[in-house]
């Protein structure tokens, strides 16, 4: 059993798939390669928890085994009706095989279909039985890409069920697709959106949703940061105007980073068990553990609106474990522990090597003594100016720091490898220190 954060043991791990609150347990499937800690033919692997806590490894559940998706079963989301579980996800389709790696594409040689599979009881999935194409791919280029079209996330309203795809204009422009069903299996096109090329060529893994009465859309735009640093692609996030009637949504001309740390991407929400919308996103790492593991996944976070910005705060399941005061890090339990503290302008806390530090407005991290292996990655970070003052909660784990500014005003989250154990204190600092019992 894994504790707060979700990690393969092994192999490579990325985008989280298929979230949702099933018959009372969270489900949480993610974009795995089973062979190797690198990316390759995707599967679908599986955890399971009660709490959003403690979580189970349920393996593979979706694997290869059409034509549709022979080279991949990209990501895509979950709904529940009557009882049964379906997956909405992209087949991948190479049209050449790679004789060198048939886990790799040729020359950009694929296409992609969409595709769905059911479940009776969120446990079992048939990859031979139970899976079709919904919606085949897209000839029509006026619509979409025939080969860059992937990530449905589904959703339920008044007059039936919604899909958003991410997609291209011409490898040129983002766009989005939205699609429609009244069944969940035949599905209408019904319109899309897009913007300038400065919001990159093609815009992955969509979600929709309202939260404190306000339209949001998150999405991750692929060559949107173009400073030469890995990585180009980030997750972003938007308060809309979506005219469900006919799909029309407009996009304003600025947007909000998910997490200012530039590492988390490909973020998928769902409801909570109280009711809350949630969501939980993959964290890029530069190189396996140990030679052994690659990815983990963010803590779950809630999403809300507030004066006029989109939070991002930490699930209380999550908050409510670290109940034991402790003096040192070197007294953590193995899953880590949490920091608390406010900063004055100038002030620090340096945490086994990383630095957390209020300028000004802003709350900055700097990993560089920690990332000395990895040039081509950004190093300093810094929070947009903040208004709701410097109370910081952050959570340590040995590869993995995430800094939570007000409340979630801002969240700055990193990978970070060889951790030490000491806390540092530049100025007039009083950090609490606690852990899981
Ligand atoms: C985002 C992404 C998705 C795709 C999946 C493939 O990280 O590229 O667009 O479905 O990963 O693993």
């Amino acid at each position: 059993m894994q504790k707060i954060h979700v990690k393969p043991n092994n192999n490579w791990m990325n985008d989280p798939n298929g979230f949702i609150y099933y018959q009372g347990a969270y489900h949480l499937f993610y974009q795995c390669f089973p062979y190797n800690a690198r990316w390759g033919r995707m599967h679908w692997n599986h955890v399971i928890s009660k709490d959003l806590v403690h979580w189970e490894n349920l393996g593979i559940a979706l694997f290869p085994s059409k034509t549709d998706d022979r080279s991949g079963c990209f990501s895509g989301s979950a709904v529940e009706e009557d009882g049964k579980l379906y997956l909405y996800y992209t087949g991948v389709n190479y049209t050449v095989e790679n004789p060198e790696d048939i886990n790799l594409c040729l020359d950009e040689q694929f296409v992609s279909a969409q595709m769905m599979i059911t479940s009776e009881d969120g446990m079992q999935f048939d990859n031979i039985k139970d899976k079709k194409t919904v919606i085949p791919v897209i000839q029509n280029s006026q619509i979409g890409d025939a080969r860059h079209t992937r990530d449905p996330k589904v959703w339920k309203e008044e007059d039936g069920w919604y899909m958003v795809l991410g997609s291209t204009i011409e490898d040129r422009k983002g766009r989005l697709l939205f699609f429609k069903s009244t069944d969940k299996e035949h599905w209408d096109y019904v319109n899309s959106v897009s913007k300038g090329e400065e919001f990159g060529w093609m815009w992955e893994c969509p979600d929709y949703f309202e939260v404190n009465g306000k339209q949001i859309i998150i999405f991750s735009p692929m060559g949107i940061l173009k400073d030469g640093k890995a990585d180009e692609n980030q997750a972003i996030c938007m308060q809309v105007s979506f005219d469900k009637k006919n799909c029309r949504m407009e996009l304003p001309d600025t947007y909000q980073f998910l997490d200012y740390g530039l590492d988390l991407y490909a973020p998928q929400s769902t409801v909570d068990a109280q009711g809350r919308r949630i969501l939980m996103a993959w964290l890029r790492m530069p190189q396996p553990v140990d030679g052994k593991w690659q990815g983990m996944m963010s803590i779950p976070r809630v999403v809300e609106v507030k004066n006029g910005k989109i939070y991002f705060r930490v699930h209380p399941n999550i908050q409510n474990v670290y109940t034991k005061k402790i003096d040192s890090p070197k007294e953590a339990s193995d899953a880590g522990y949490r920091l608390r503290f406010s900063l004055q302008d100038g002030e620090e806390v340096n945490v086994g090597g990383y630095r957390i530090f209020r300028q000004g407005k802003k709350i900055c991290t700097d990993r560089s003594t920690l990332y000395t292996a990895f040039p081509q990655f950004r190093t300093e970070f810094a929070t947009p100016e903040l208004a709701d003052g410097f109370n910081l909660e952050v959570y340590v784990d040995q590869n993995l720091i995430e800094v939570f500014v007000n409340e979630g005003e801002a969240v700055i989250s990193n990978a970070v490898y060889q951790l030490g154990n000491e806390i540092k204190v530049q100025g007039n600092v009083s950090v609490a220190i606690e852990t899981l019992e």
